[in-house]
């Protein structure tokens, strides 16, 4: 029977170490923002295994909200305009520490972005926390609060990862074999 893990055979970081990035995360997430009234803010679509493992591991009160963007940065518009699909979908931010939840951070514009709106809409406070960073592939300065685990400028799918919206239900992260059939 077909089965779409067949079409990802490197697996980059497993279920296990998914387990204990997610374990890791939520602890130190929970210290930090023990007196704070923190508002997980997830980037859609990517961001949805990862987020739905951490929020159930972090033990505080916290929030969900969501935004959908997409950044047309290298290859299209070199400004890096961000386009927002659907904005956070509350007001009054004013008393929110959001903490922006990401797949993977490659030039740095989206999530750039993605703060100074958040920050220009009244958030109290706003970090990052993204599963995956490739800190070789960044073009603007940015740096993440909280980092899964630092990759190789691989292509990676699975866990929310897409190629053409294909992969984000594998539950590990892997590199596709036509990455390596292309070579
Ligand atoms: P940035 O604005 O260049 O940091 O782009 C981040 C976005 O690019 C992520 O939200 C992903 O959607 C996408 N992306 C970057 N690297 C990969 C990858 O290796 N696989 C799948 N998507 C990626
Ligand atoms: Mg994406």
């Amino acid at each position: 029977m077909y089965n779409i893990s067949d079409e990802v055979k490197h697996v980059l970081v497993n279920k296990e170490e998914l387990d204990r990035i997610t374990t890791d995360l939520a602890a130190r997430i929970s210290e930090d923002y023990k007196d704070k009234n923190l508002v997980l803010l997830g980037i859609l679509k990517g961001s949805v295994p990862f987020m739905s493992d951490i929020m159930r591991k972090i033990t505080l009160p916290a929030e969900l909200e969501f935004m959908k963007v997409s950044s047309y940065g290298s290859g299209t518009v070199s400004s890096g305009e961000l386009k927002i699909h659907l904005d956070v979908l509350r007001t009054g931010l004013e008393n929110c520490d959001i903490l922006v939840i990401e797949d993977i951070i490659d030039s740095g514009r989206t999530l750039k972005k993605v703060v100074a709106h958040l920050l220009e809409k009244g958030a109290r406070s706003v970090k990052t926390c993204t599963l995956l960073d490739k800190p070789s592939r960044r073009e603007v300065d940015f740096t993440p609060d909280y980092v899964g685990r630092e990759i190789p400028d691989y292509f990676v799918v699975g866990y929310g990862l897409d190629f053409d919206e294909k992969y984000r239900t594998l539950p590990y992260i892997g590199i596709p074999n036509f990455v390596f059939e292309n070579k």
